[in-house]
């Protein structure tokens, strides 16, 4: 009789690079640097692919998804994306857009680990949609971002627009996307579009060092808090107090210790002030 192997194959390996390290995390590469890291079909394919795999593999506690020093990513692929879909069915570009957007904010959006987007380079137009739906994200202070679409003579594609209005205020964000002008990292972290930009030498270790702050805590904690936000905003008070209340449960029931551990600390041990420490636990699943 023969054994079938169930195990799937790991699906990247080609437009994306995936990278485990003994913290928990997994470096999530694109992987197109001869143009400049844009998304093309065959990326936002195997990037879907790549973080469905994930999901369920414990090597990755914390996701960081990132470039080259280079660039970070150019954009939606304009060849591809655009140009070769154009004068096909309206069946086939329609796949095309949902594939990219399957990932690029489904998917990240709702991600059940924690994710941080490391850039440094070029972060252009589409780009700014999987930037967005990374839960947090630092720069390199000398990155360039830019909404080049007025430029060339079309409005910011995919779902640009609503990802800058997410972020920045709405001043900043129709000064960019109607000039079409570039701005550094610094710039982005000023206007919250990323959390902080760091000098590039210094950009891998602190990211490192924030995915390790992530990772110390309780996953099913960090999960229920980040779900909560995302989804509580756009809820009624009412709906969001059941909707809330039901995501602090399911987390004391996925991970009873964490939250015994941190009373017992506070409240009987006297060993832990939220104020005057982080709280941690070993309990990661
Ligand atoms: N779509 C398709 N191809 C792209 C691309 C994109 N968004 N960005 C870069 N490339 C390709 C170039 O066409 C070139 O391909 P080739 O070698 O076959 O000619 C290759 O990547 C290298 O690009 P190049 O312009 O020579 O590199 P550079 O380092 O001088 O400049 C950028 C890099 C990112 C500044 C420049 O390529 C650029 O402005 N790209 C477009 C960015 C953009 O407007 N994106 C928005 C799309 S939604």
């Amino acid at each position: 009789m023969t054994v079938e192997n169930t195990t799937p194959q790991e699906p990247w390996g080609n437009t994306v690079l995936v990278e485990f390290d003994a913290n928990r995390i997994a470096w999530v590469r694109f992987n197109r640097p001869e143009k400049r890291n844009a998304m093309n079909p065959t990326l936002n394919r195997e990037m879907y692919a790549t973080l469905e795999y994930l999901e369920t593999d414990d090597r990755c506690a914390v996701l960081v998804l990132t470039g080259t020093e280079e660039s970070w990513s150019a954009g939606m692929d304009l060849k591809e994306y655009f140009r070769e879909t154009d004068g096909k069915p309206r069946s086939i570009q329609n796949k095309v857009r949902t594939e990219g957007t399957n990932w690029q904010y489904r998917k990240l959006l709702s991600y059940p680990k924690p994710t941080i987007a490391m850039v440094s380079g070029w972060c252009f137009g589409g780009a700014f949609v999987p930037l967005v739906s990374c839960d947090l994200a630092i720069a390199a202070e000398d990155a360039t971002f830019g909404l080049s679409e007025v430029n060339w003579g079309v409005t910011p594609g995919n779902l640009v627009t609503r990802a800058l209005a997410e972020t920045i205020p709405t001043r900043d964000a129709m000064y960019y996307i109607m000039t079409g002008e570039q701005f550094d990292g610094r710039r982005a972290s000023q206007m919250r579009l990323v959390n902080e930009a760091v000098p590039a030498d210094q950009l891998r270790e602190r990211t490192i060092a924030l995915a390790r702050q992530l990772t110390s805590l309780s996953q099913w904690v960090v999960r229920g808090t980040k779900m909560g936000f995302r989804h509580s905003r756009l809820m009624s008070w009412e709906t969001a107090e059941d909707f809330l209340y039901a995501k602090h449960d399911q987390a004391i029931l996925f991970d009873t210790d964490a939250r015994e551990q941190g009373m017992t600390q506070f409240l009987d041990e006297k060993t832990y002030r939220p104020g005057l420490g982080t709280y941690t636990t070993a309990t990661a699943e």
